[in-house]
């Protein structure tokens, strides 16, 4: 089988690598050129632990994967092209912007010649796949192709395990042929054993944002849940394990912190709830989603702020700027909302990542740039831990206290044990506790 991916973002990349894993020729393309070029050496243009390695496995020794600027010379060849190109949020109204679906499809609608089945896996509204199919029924007969929406599921910092072994496939087809053409192509999977579940176009474009709906709500719901905690004396961390035990509510995305952040997400209910709207349907549930994940960073500053009175000048370390552990990816993390927020105090802030330095700079300059976490410890008047790396999980605190100036620990991931940390002498604010 010959799979052409259309855009190499973090879904395409992920996705073509791992189909080459499995044995397919693959050919990724974009139109910009400079990462093409990147690509062609295996240079990979966001960091996710493993993928160079599967680039460069697959570039050189097998040769299943090639890159090209050049769209309409690999149309012809695929059976299967898979649609990854963004679908930011629009700054009107918050719908997902398609704009980038819509060129593809333009251009892929006047270059196929034999059957082939063309995949939406870039988290689309529900109608996108079916609105995909009118756009290239103008250029094509309806006997030359399908559409089928397979919506990817992948976190960043363990994208190729989720890949490889994901907890289920989610394919939404309205054609006999193109579900067979999908079940052949995930066939190394379903050996495995995975779950894949076979439904109608709009039922899986609703599952995506379901899924990510669920999850951010559960994010949500234990972040109001620790605020409370703090007022009553009660421990979060406690809390979410017990409700965790049970099984109807799963131990997963229980943990309390700064509040979502990512590429996903925030995009995803906003454009979710968007969709709602638009056919008058009031999902209330979302809209306090987002209204909490928004004012966290908000309130979790203003908390910092007036626990110790800092002023002007002060000097506080952050560790750890990306959204999650594992990525360089600073999109909406909650760590760099509240360094600026800190900063438009008059706070100076010392930040160290073991990956995201270069992206978070780009977004605030004034970050003052360390190259380990002791560094940006040193004379520092308070240490937040905003990204849970695994490096922060065992830092050394006696060298910390011997470096910094002021003895004061913001743990915004809850990775410490407070006790421990106040027998050395240290001020612990973790979150729900
Ligand atoms: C998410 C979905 O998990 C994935 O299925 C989808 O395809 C893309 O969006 P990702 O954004 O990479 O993946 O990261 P995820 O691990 O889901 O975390 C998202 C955010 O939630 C992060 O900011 C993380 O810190 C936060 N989070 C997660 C919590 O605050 N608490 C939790 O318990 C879990």
């Amino acid at each position: 089988m010959k799979l052409v991916i259309v855009g190499t973002g973090y879904v395409g990349l992920i996705t073509g690598a791992c189909f080459a894993e499995f044995g397919y020729n693959v050919i990724c393309v974009d139109k910009n050129n400079d990462r093409i070029n990147k690509l062609n050496n295996a240079q990979c243009p966001f960091y996710e632990p493993g993928l160079e390695n599967l680039l460069l496995k697959h570039l050189t020794v097998t040769k299943l994967l090639s890159f090209t600027n050049s769209l309409s010379e690999v149309v012809a060849d695929a059976d299967i092209i898979f649609i990854t190109v963004g679908t930011p949020t629009k700054r009107v109204e918050n719908q997902a912007d398609l704009s980038a679906v819509w060129e593809v499809a333009e251009e892929i609608g006047k270059k196929i010649f034999n059957y082939t089945v063309v995949v939406t896996k870039s988290t689309v509204p529900v109608g996108t796949t079916l609105e995909l199919k009118n756009i290239l029924s103008s250029n094509l007969e309806s006997d030359k192709f399908d559409v089928v929406s397979n919506p990817e599921f992948l976190r960043e910092g363990s994208a190729i395990n989720d890949f490889l072994r994901p907890d289920r496939i989610v394919i939404g087809t309205n054609s006999k042929k193109s579900e067979n053409i999908m079940k052949e192509l995930y066939r190394p999977l379903y050996l495995n054993e995975t779950p894949i579940v076979f439904t109608n176009i709009e039922t899986s474009e609703m599952i995506k944002y379901a899924s990510n709906s669920f999850l951010a709500t559960k994010i949500s719901f234990i972040n109001q849940i620790a605020d409370l905690c703090e007022k009553v004396g009660a421990n979060v961390n406690d809390v979410a394990k017990a409700m965790g035990m049970d099984k109807r509510i799963g131990s997963k995305f229980l943990h309390a912190g700064p509040g979502f952040g990512g590429s996903c997400f925030p995009k995803d209910i906003k454009a979710f709830v968007s969709t709602a709207k638009k056919y008058n349907i009031d999902f209330s549930i979302l809209n306090a989603v987002n209204d909490s994940n928004a004012i966290r960073p908000i309130n979790i500053a203003k908390k910092i702020l007036e626990s110790k009175k800092y002023k002007k000048g002060n000097t506080i370390a952050i560790l750890g700027l990306s959204f999650k552990p594992n990525t360089n990816d600073v999109r909406d993390s909650t760590s760099l909302k509240i360094a600026k927020l800190l900063i438009k105090k008059g706070i100076k802030i010392k930040s160290y990542d073991p990956k995201a330095m270069n992206n978070a700079k780009l977004e605030i300059n004034e970050l003052i740039e360390c190259k380990t976490a002791y560094e940006a410890c040193e004379s520092a008047d308070a240490v937040i831990i905003a990204t849970e790396w695994n490096e922060f999980r065992a830092l050394d605190f006696k060298k910390i206290k011997e470096k910094a100036k002021k003895l004061v620990i913001y743990d915004l991931r809850n990775i410490y044990n407070p006790k421990e940390l106040r027998d050395i002498g240290f001020e612990y604010y973790g979150i729900g506790t």
